[in-house]
């Protein structure tokens, strides 16, 4: 009898063992879906097997391997999706990028061919059409590279590079960069890097002979994204009056662009007056999604039936792949008297 369990313990000990093989095997859905952070983010781009630039730029390597960037071909959810797409090939473009500037910038990149895993790589973005130029802001010149400035690099002026990928409507995706352009945001001093990519002082290079590169201003690669939810915050501007026995919450946007961008994703907001002694006296919800967004330059209204003491307001983020919704905001208001 004790044999046969010391059996059974090492028959389920095999079977363990295979199924972690199995799991190491190449569905990278069901690999990456189990390494999802709370907020919905895969962890990080896991190999960086064929990516020879992050040889000497390892900090931006590291930097760009959490961004969703480095996760678009592996991503979960849009491997999800591309399952129900009959012409695959038209997905693949924006989320596996030949390089952009042999293409022309154009809104409708073609896909490469090897290296998938890397989604979008350093040379999608800097490498130029002359196939061994490596275009940047400032042009620093290198024996490793040649180095050529350009004005898509500059974030003032030009935000081509962005808006290439991200003002086309496609299966899930709403091209918001349109409203970039279309209200001429560049006019107000904003970009998509100066809100995406914080600014960051390290040195960009590194090499093998230990060489020591000097420190310079730069953006840094891990992009901000609504999934952080101390960035999202960052997408309202609030306000609040009370007009008529009623407590009135506008919710401006504070972005380039419509919020939210993405079918399935959802913003909460709950508004509850508490009176002196922290009673709820009323309470409202607001929910905006692709149908009923928030427009870019524009105010929501938020509308208490009543008004007290205080106004406490909670936002609640929700996304496709996300299991329960992220809160991502608690504030509390004095209300005038
Ligand atoms: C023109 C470029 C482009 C093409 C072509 C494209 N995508 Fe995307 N895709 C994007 C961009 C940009 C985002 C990021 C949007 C965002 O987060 O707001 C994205 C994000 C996604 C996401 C969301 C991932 C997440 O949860 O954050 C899915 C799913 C997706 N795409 C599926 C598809 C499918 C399916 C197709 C083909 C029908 C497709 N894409 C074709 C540019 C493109
Ligand atoms: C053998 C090492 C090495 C490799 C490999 C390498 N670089 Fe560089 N790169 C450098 C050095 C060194 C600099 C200058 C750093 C400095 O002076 O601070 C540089 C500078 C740059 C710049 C700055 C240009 C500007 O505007 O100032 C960019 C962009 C760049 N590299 C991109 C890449 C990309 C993309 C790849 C991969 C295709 C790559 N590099 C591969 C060493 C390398
Ligand atoms: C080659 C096409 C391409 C270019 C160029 C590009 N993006 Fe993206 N971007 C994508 C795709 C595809 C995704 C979605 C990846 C995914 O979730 O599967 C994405 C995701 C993002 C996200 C994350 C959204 C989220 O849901 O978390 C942000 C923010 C973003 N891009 C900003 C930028 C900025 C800023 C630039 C310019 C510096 C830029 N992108 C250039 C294709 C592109
Ligand atoms: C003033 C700052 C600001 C500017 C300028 C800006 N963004 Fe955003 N962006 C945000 C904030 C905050 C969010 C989070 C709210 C949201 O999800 O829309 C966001 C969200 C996004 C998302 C995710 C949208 C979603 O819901 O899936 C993408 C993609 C993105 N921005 C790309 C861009 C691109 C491309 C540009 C330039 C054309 C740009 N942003 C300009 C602040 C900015
Ligand atoms: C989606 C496009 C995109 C991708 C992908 C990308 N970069 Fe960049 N990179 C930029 C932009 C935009 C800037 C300049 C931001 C600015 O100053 O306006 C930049 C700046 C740089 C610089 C100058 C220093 C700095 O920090 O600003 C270097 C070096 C660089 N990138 C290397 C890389 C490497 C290496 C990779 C891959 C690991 C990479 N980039 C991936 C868009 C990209």
């Amino acid at each position: 009898m004790v044999g046969h369990r010391v059996l059974l313990a090492g028959t389920a000990l095999v079977a363990l063992a295979l199924g972690l093989l199995a799991q190491k095997g190449d569905d990278p859905v069901s690999t990456w879906a189990e390494r999802l952070l709370d907020d919905g983010r895969p962890a990080r781009l896991e190999s960086l097997e064929g990516n020879d630039c992050i040889r000497c730029h390892t900090a931006i390597g590291e930097e760009w391997r959490e961004s969703m960037h480095a996760l678009a071909w592996e991503d979960p959810h849009y491997r999800k999706e591309l399952k129900s797409i009959r012409r695959k090939k038209s997905c693949w473009g924006c989320h596996v990028p030949e390089p952009l500037d042999a293409q022309g910038w154009t809104q409708k990149p073609a896909p490469r061919a090897d290296s998938r895993h890397l989604g979008i790589d350093c040379v999608a973005c800097h490498l130029a059409a002359d196939g061994v130029t490596m275009l940047g802001p400032d042009g620093i010149a290198t024996d490793a590279h040649p180095t050529q400035q350009s004005k898509l690099f500059d974030h003032d002026a030009d935000n081509t590079i962005c808006v290439t990928c991200h003002a086309t409507t496609i299966g899930p995706v709403i091209g918001i960069a349109k409203d970039f352009v279309e209200t001429e945001q560049t006019d107000l001093g904003l970009s998509c890097v100066g809100c995406h990519m914080p600014a960051i002082e390290r040195a960009i290079a590194n090499d093998d002979a230990g060489t020591e590169y000097p420190v310079r201003k730069g953006r840094s690669h891990r992009l901000m994204t609504p999934r952080d939810p101390h960035f999202l915050r960052k997408a309202f501007l609030f306000r609040v009056a009370v007009k008529d026995g009623r407590t009135v919450l506008s919710i401006e946007n504070n972005c380039g662009h419509r919020v939210p961008g993405l079918l399935e994703r959802r913003i909460h907001f709950r508004a509850k007056v508490l009176d002196e002694s922290g009673k709820e006296v009323a309470a409202s919800e607001l929910t905006i999604d692709n149908r009923a967004y928030l427009p870019v330059e524009e105010a929501l209204e938020l509308v208490v039936e009543g008004t007290g003491a205080t106004l406490v307001l909670e936002g609640r983020h929700e996304a496709p792949g996300v299991k329960r919704p992220v809160p991502f905001l608690e504030r509390t208001f004095t209300l005038e008297r």
